[in-house]
């Protein structure tokens, strides 16, 4: 790689909260950067990455309180813990720092003073719950009550996880504060917005050219910019562990910014802060027309704050805007979500207790695409797999030649190379690795490495050099086959190198050469010394899995939901997994017939129907579609039931079935079949 086509290019990973420990979930994105940025260096390319820890906001606040100590000294300790895990999986950042820090105080509110004198920044009053004893506004996850809709008890202000209908959290019916238990209050404060929909049609072209995003996340965007961009409330009152709003009225209380203003911000201020150490130039990275490159690695749960406010704020301040947003799945572990109870949500720390970090590297590198498809840690694929490509096929290349080289001929490789065809291909096979791995398609990386360590291996099988060294006058086609040999597994140790760099480094003292780039590729080892072998990898022991699962077990856990997030439909839209037909044919729907359909007094949005579904009896059913219709629009038609629901006991009788609509845009359209549809029959 020559210096004129040297990128320089800048990259990000998400910021993990400052508070709790990294887990194995967390690692796939910490892996997936860390192996992109190293195969971008090793390619030539100057690469810079950083990350910092994300330490403001409500949560965090509430957790040093918790612990007795002020949030300064819990960011402190959660932040020395973040660095020696991600230290311990070879996560190699150029900047660790954290968002609680003088660069993102100064760059967040210079941003924020840009987008006010920009008229991108108005004020709002609005009405909160307001937890008296704690002296807190309430954030949905912390208030409970019942459903206004269907009167399901300890339901969150968001949204019922009974009946589905989203709420604001002043409508729940008796509200407590999960904090205090006490009965909140309704109080109006003054709030910041930042007025997202002006860059509506900014947004809509920035997301839609030069590839910025993957297409499934470009499709999810459109759905929402269809439904409309509301403006973004970024201020919380005191108390509150984040950062002052500068150019507030000075006889008004303080306002800080939510957490997720000056987080994105963080990534600028960690590169600001390795700038000032470096000497590398800040503006040359940030300003308007920057021909350096910006990559943010993120979750698909993060989309929204990535792919709209965080480009919104860079262009409202007159900054450049990130090349490119990749999104990436969520981890499963044995195909399910990780479990306390089932000893499947692992820490890095419990991880790294029982077993290397580069099996998981290599591992998450055989499942990664540039897709947002969730990743399933399967432990007994994890284990088969590590163990017959990494053991039984790369390592196996050098420690079955090494002996004979060391045996019979001093170290010394021969002076040519015998076979120069199969060397030559799998050095070519380089450029496509090379590709792959820039695309992120790691697992199509890791297929065409292992396709190469099969040829290998074919090779050595088919010359059998330990047959020959049992043959007087072999001696210098053993030395020769097992040149071969050493030189290819030398190109499969630079391929892997991104992904196993302790294999890599080791791999370097054996052969006796100095890196293992991408730009030394095409060197070939003849005539040269290589050092003893030392085994580069042991294989992975079931008990060590076990051990590690036994020790993350936490019998008294109860695995409770992710807190939801304003995306939370991407989680289940973007996932492309599939069901089995079982699962399908465990749903029974039923042509129906609406004998009666009607208004229910005191719910608005519900409509209460009486439908004959072909047996002895009628059954009542519950629809949350009042908006959409009239009762007389779907009295008499036929409609499909669900009809193998659990029944659902709610505040205005029972519910014994659901009747199917289609949803687009918060518009619902219930299903309406043919008239000639045979009441009782089965969909399938
Ligand atoms: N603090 C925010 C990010 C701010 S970026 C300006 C945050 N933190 S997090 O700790 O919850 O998550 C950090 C990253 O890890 C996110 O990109 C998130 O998607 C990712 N993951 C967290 N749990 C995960 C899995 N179980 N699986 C895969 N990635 C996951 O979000
Ligand atoms: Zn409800």
């Amino acid at each position: 790689m020559t210096v004129s086509t040297q990128r320089k290019i800048l990259v990000t990973s998400a910021l993990p909260y400052a508070n709790g420990p990294i887990h194995l979930g967390h690692l796939v994105e910490y892996i997936q950067t860390d192996i992109w940025v190293r195969a971008m260096k090793s390619l030539g390319h100057h690469v810079t990455y950083v990350c910092a820890d994300d330490a403001h906001g409500t949560a965090i606040m509430l957790k040093a309180q918790d612990n007795g100590v002020t949030p300064e000294e819990q960011i402190a300790t959660v932040k020395a813990s973040h660095e020696k895990d991600f230290a311990g999986f070879h996560i190699d950042f150029d900047n660790y720092y954290s968002t609680h820090s003088p660069e993102n105080k100064a760059l967040s509110q210079d941003i924020y003073t840009k987008l006010e004198q920009g008229g991108y920044i108005f004020t709002k009053d609005v009405e909160q719950l307001f937890d008296t004893e704690k002296g807190l506004f309430l954030a949905d996850r912390f208030v409970k009550g019942e459903c206004p809709e269907c009167a399901a008890k300890d339901q969150y202000g968001d949204n019922c996880e009974v009946c589905s209908t989203t709420y604001n959290a002043t409508e729940l019916k008796n509200p407590y504060s999960t904090l205090s238990k006490s009965k909140p209050v309704i109080k109006s404060s003054k709030h910041y917005f930042f007025d997202l929909p002006k860059f509506s049609e900014f947004l809509k072209s920035w997301t839609r050219t030069d590839n910025r995003l993957q297409s499934s996340i470009a499709n999810k965007l459109d759905e929402w910019f269809t439904a409309g961009l509301a403006p973004w409330d970024i201020s919380r009152d005191a108390p509150y562990f984040g950062f002052k709003i500068p150019n507030t009225p000075a006889d008004e209380p303080d306002k800080y910014f939510y957490v997720w203003l000056d987080a994105p911000v963080g990534y600028m201020a960690s590169f600001k802060n390795l700038c000032d150490k470096t000497g590398l130039d800040f503006d040359e990275y940030w300003k308007q027309d920057s021909t350096a490159e910006l990559y943010h690695f993120i979750g698909k749960d993060i989309v929204y704050f990535h792919a709209l406010f965080w480009p919104a704020m860079l262009k409202g301040a007159n900054l450049r805007t990130p090349t490119a947003v990749n999104a990436h799945g969520f981890l499963m572990v044995n195909g399910e979500k990780m479990s306390k109870s089932r000893g499947t949500f692992i820490k890095a720390q419990t991880y790294l207790e029982h077993l290397n970090p580069e099996y998981l590297r290599y591992y998450f590198a055989s499942k990664l695409s540039d897709t947002v498809e969730d990743i399933n840690l399967d432990l007994d694929d994890f284990m088969t797999k590590v163990n017959s490509d990494l053991v039984g096929k790369v390592v196996n290349i050098a420690s079955r030649s090494a002996g004979f080289i060391h045996k019979n001929h001093d170290g010394k490789l021969s002076d040519n190379i015998t076979e120069p065809q199969l060397l030559q291909d799998i050095i070519d096979a380089g450029d496509e690795i090379a590709l792959a791995y820039e695309n992120r398609e790691f697992s199509r990386a890791m297929r065409l490495i292992m396709a190469c360590a099969d040829k290998a291996n074919a090779y050595i099988d088919d010359k059998k050099p330990w047959a020959l060294n049992k043959i007087d006058g072999k001696a210098q086609e053993v030395q020769d086959i097992c040149t071969v040999a050493i030189n290819i597994f030398r190109q499969l140790a630079v391929y892997l190198a991104p992904v196993l760099p302790v294999l890599t480094k080791n791999a370097c003292e054996f052969l006796n050469v100095d890196s293992l780039n991408f730009a030394s590729r095409k060197q070939v080892l003849t005539s040269h010394t290589i050092n003893a072998f030392k085994p580069l990898m042991a294989r992975i022991e079931k008990d060590k899995i076990n051990a590690m699962v036994d020790s993350s077990k936490d019998s008294l856990a109860q695995d409770k939901p992710k807190d939801k997030t304003a995306n939370k439909a991407v989680d289940t839209q973007m996932n492309n997994e599939f069901i089995s037909i079982d699962d399908f044919a465990k749903v029974e729907m039923t042509v129906a017939h609406v004998l009666e359909c009607n208004h229910v007094e005191g719910a608005d949005k519900l409509l209460q129907f009486t439908l004959d579904v072909g047996d002895e009896s009628t059954r009542n059913v519950f629809s949350g579609i009042a908006k959409f219709y009239k009762p007389e629009e779907l009295s008499g038609k036929k409609v499909v039931c669900v009809t193998n629901l659990a029944p659902r006991k709610m505040k205005f009788g029972v519910s014994e079935g659901m009747i199917l609509s289609a949803e687009k845009d918060g518009k619902l359209q219930v299903v309406i079949l043919p008239d000639d549809m045979v009441v009782g029959a089965k969909l399938a």
